[in-house]
């Protein structure tokens, strides 16, 4: 009998407790940075669906394609019968692995993992109707922490898709990387989806669309501070800013002051000050060359076996296995 299950690995009071740690020490350094986590309460979770669904995002549009195509190879290639999904919010896309591995009779087990409890529970709950044979169980916790507490029975294909890899710095990618290949069995697979480097104005247009969503969701991490630490932030009184960094290669989202202000987070008992134009850090968003990014994988002992890309090369994805002997 199928089922499904949602294990808590991050309490509110967890978060709460990190939360306060990255605004305190984000809001005190210079230049001011928020990490990316926080954008995902509710409504920020409900933001980014929404950016999936714009004609300027096209990542989304292009990984699904590719998974499409292909998730009847990498079912087979990876022989696995345990799906985990690293930041796996709605789910959607998703579905295309879990069609491909139930036809093959192979899956047993999914295990989404994500920091946003309320996608969490929306994504379980839609799964399990449709999904009626597939044990799900689901994993509130952070990819940045130790993926050791995840499920490690079965046979398991480790999934992180949607190019959010590229919103970790260099040296957290690297973090990551040793992290996840240290979790896993020799033989078990990953699947990572990148973004790729392509037309500057295309990307820049993709993180700044015209309807504004992503305005809105890059300032819901405003909201959030506002409403878990008693800030009194005035998010229409930031401008988003989206700009291609060429030198790094990565899409940099940025929050500009529109005007000097002092901002109050009571619970910190702190104040903090903005000038006119100053800009706090909220994202990055590395794009990759698909050889770069297997090469990557390849340094920490994560095998590349095949490699996808649309035919304008503007979204890869590549499914890597863990090698028998892991150079560190
Ligand atoms: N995989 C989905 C969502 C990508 S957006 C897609 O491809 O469309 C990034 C997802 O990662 C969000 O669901 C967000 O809640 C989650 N996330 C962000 N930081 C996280 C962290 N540190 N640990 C776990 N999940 C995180
Ligand atoms: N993982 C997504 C990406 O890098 C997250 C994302 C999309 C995002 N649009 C955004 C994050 C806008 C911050 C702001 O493509």
């Amino acid at each position: 009998m199928a089922k499904t299950t949602v294990e808590v690995h991050l309490t509110p009071q967890d978060l709460a407790a990190q939360l306060r740690a990255d605004v305190a020490a984000g809001l005190s350094a210079a230049p001011k940075t928020l990490p990316p986590k926080w954008f995902y309460d509710a409504v920020g979770s409900e933001l980014f669906e929404r950016i999936t669904q714009l004609p300027e995002y096209f990542p989304t549009r292009l990984e699904r394609e590719l998974l499409r195509r292909h998730s009847d190879e990498i079912a087979a290639i990876s022989g696995a019968d345990t799906l985990v999904e690293l930041g796996s919010g709605s789910s959607t896309k998703t579905r295309l692995l879990l069609t491909a591995f139930e036809a093959c009779g192979q899956l047993k087990t999914y295990v989404p993992q994500d920091v946003s409890e309320s996608a969490l529970r929306a994504a379980a709950r839609l799964l399990e109707t449709e999904f009626p044979d597939l044990t799900v169980r689901g994993v509130v916790g952070d990819f940045t922490g130790t993926l050791a507490a995840l499920p490690a029975e079965g046979r398991r294909l480790v999934a992180f898709l949607g190019g959010t890899i590229g919103n970790f710095d260099p040296a957290e990618r690297r973090d990551f990387l040793v992290g996840l290949s240290g979790a896993l069995t020799v033989g078990e697979h990953v699947l990572v989806g990148v973004g790729l480097v392509t037309d500057p104005a295309a990307l820049v247009a993709a993180y700044d669309d015209a309807a504004g969503v992503t305005a809105q969701f890059n300032r819901n991490v405003l909201r959030v501070v506002n409403r878990e630490l008693g800030a009194d932030f005035t998010p229409d009184a930031f401008d988003h800013v989206a700009l291609w960094d060429s030198a790094n290669s990565w899409i940099e989202m940025r929050l500009r002051a529109r005007r000097d202000m002092i901002v109050r987070v009571d619970e910190l008992g702190m104040t903090v000050r903005f000038a006119a134009g100053e800009e706090l850090r909220t994202e990055i968003s590395a794009k990759f060359a698909l050889a770069d990014f297997e090469a990557e994988l390849a340094a920490v002992g994560l095998e590349p076996a095949r490699g996808w890309c649309d035919p304008g090369q503007r979204f890869g994805l590549v499914l890597a296995r863990k090698a028998e002997c892991s150079a560190g």
